[in-house]
């Protein structure tokens, strides 16, 4: 089948490769001209592993920077451009429009194509977009990704959850299939609304803020008490009953990452627009950058000698060059305003401009490897 894939970043392009894997031909477009040169030469630098190798090994996938060259020469549309935070906790979606945009001024025949939302939105927006394209005769399907940074590539293949959001049910049937192609395992199928989908999508990852908080909550409550060495054992014990979970049930940073943070705002703006309030989304944001404060006093108050810290990285999770809402840099931060000396592992994955303006602000802030220092207290990440 000839699809297309709008927007190849961190998420697109896994799925793009994903796709061409599976035999379909494929056509992906990106707005930055240099990075489409780079992907048609096969050279990539992401830190996601598998990502390159598959771009030198793919055989039926062209980049390009035309929008207009993929909706025309594909049957299906993945449309995964970024869709950053608006200031009010909502999703700004104008990427998207965008996309949507050049969808209404085709000037070919675009009816019985389907247009596949991957990318975050806020509930309704899908709908709205639907609504504005029925005349052309385009499907507006939503189909969001649960996956981690660091493990794209494989969380694609093994969804736990497909999420498909529709009007028309033989419609999500019929995209069933093209889904199919990218997973080893048989992943559990939800169709259900657009809106109700989108609904979905921010309340899950909402319900896994709550989750790692709880345990966060736990585990202080345990410290507190004298019992630092029995947290682990605490939340083992919970996460036994099947009502509960391990997964996710860990002492620990609290969350970060472009995702986790977003979508537990995104869930709070949308209860607001329905004239509901969503307390736990806001206390479980604000107790998650309370728990950074007592991760600093903790490490503080057991290192009485001023010893310096020793981190292996920085990054929200370790091998991945994102710092975006990173509580181990906020941790390092809170030590460095106060005057502790930090180590952190050099890493050829830190943008040279985010290591650049550490060094200027934080004169204790060393980066060297472990081996070459002999006395630290490490921060395990
Ligand atoms: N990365 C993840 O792990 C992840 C997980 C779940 C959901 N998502 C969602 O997927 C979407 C994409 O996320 P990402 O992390 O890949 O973002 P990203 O910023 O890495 O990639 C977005 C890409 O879209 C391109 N783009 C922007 N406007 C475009 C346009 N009009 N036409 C073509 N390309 C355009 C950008 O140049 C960029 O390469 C977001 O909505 C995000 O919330 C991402």
């Amino acid at each position: 089948m000839d699809i297309g894939v709008i927007g190849v970043g961190r998420l697109g392009i896994c799925f793009a490769l994903l796709l061409d894997a599976g035999g379909h031909r494929v056509r992906a477009s990106d707005i930055r001209t240099n990075y489409v040169a780079a992907l048609n030469r096969r050279e990539i630098v992401t830190t996601e592993p598998g990502v390159a190798e598959r771009l030198r090994e793919a055989k039926n996938i062209t980049f390009t920077t035309d929008t207009r060259e993929v909706l025309q020469n594909s049957s299906v549309v993945y449309v995964m451009v970024a869709t950053p935070s608006a200031a009010d906790g909502s999703y700004d979606i104008s990427a998207v429009e965008r996309v949507v945009q050049d969808v209404e001024e085709s000037d070919f025949d675009i009816s019985g194509k389907f247009l596949v939302i991957g990318c975050t939105t806020n509930p309704g927006d899908c709908q709205r977009i639907q609504d504005r394209l029925r005349d052309r005769g385009v499907h507006v399907l939503y189909n969001p990704e649960f996956i981690a940074q660091g493990s794209i590539i494989r969380d694609l293949q093994n969804a736990d959850m497909v999420l498909i959001g529709g009007e028309d049910s033989d419609v999500m049937d019929c995209y069933k299939l093209v889904y199919n192609d990218i997973q080893v395992t048989t992943p559990n199928v939800h169709t259900m609304s657009l809106t109700a989908a989108e609904m979905v999508k921010i309340g899950a990852n909402c319900f896994l803020t709550t989750k790692i908080s709880y345990a966060n909550m736990v585990g202080e409550v345990l410290i507190r008490s004298g019992l630092a060495e029995d947290v682990d054992k605490a939340l083992t014990a919970i996460g036994q009953d099947s009502r509960i979970g391990h997964k996710y049930l860990r002492y620990g940073f609290g969350y970060g990452g472009p995702c986790l943070p977003r979508d537990n705002r995104a869930f709070a703006a949308c209860a607001k627009k329905v004239g509901l309030d969503f307390p736990l989304g806001t206390i479980v944001d604000q107790f998650n950058r309370d728990h950074t404060q007592f991760l600093a006093e903790y490490f503080i108050s057991i290192n009485p000698n001023q010893r310096p810290y020793y981190m292996r990285a920085i990054s929200y999770k370790p091998d991945t060059d994102i710092y975006e809402e990173s509580q181990q840099l906020a941790l390092a931060e809170h030590l460095l305003s106060k005057g502790y000396t930090v180590i952190v592992e050099p890493c050829a994955k830190m943008p040279a401009e985010i290591r650049q303006d550490l060094k200027d602000r934080y004169k204790t802030l060393v980066f060297a490897e472990r081996k070459t220092i002999d006395d630290y207290i490490e921060i395990p990440v």
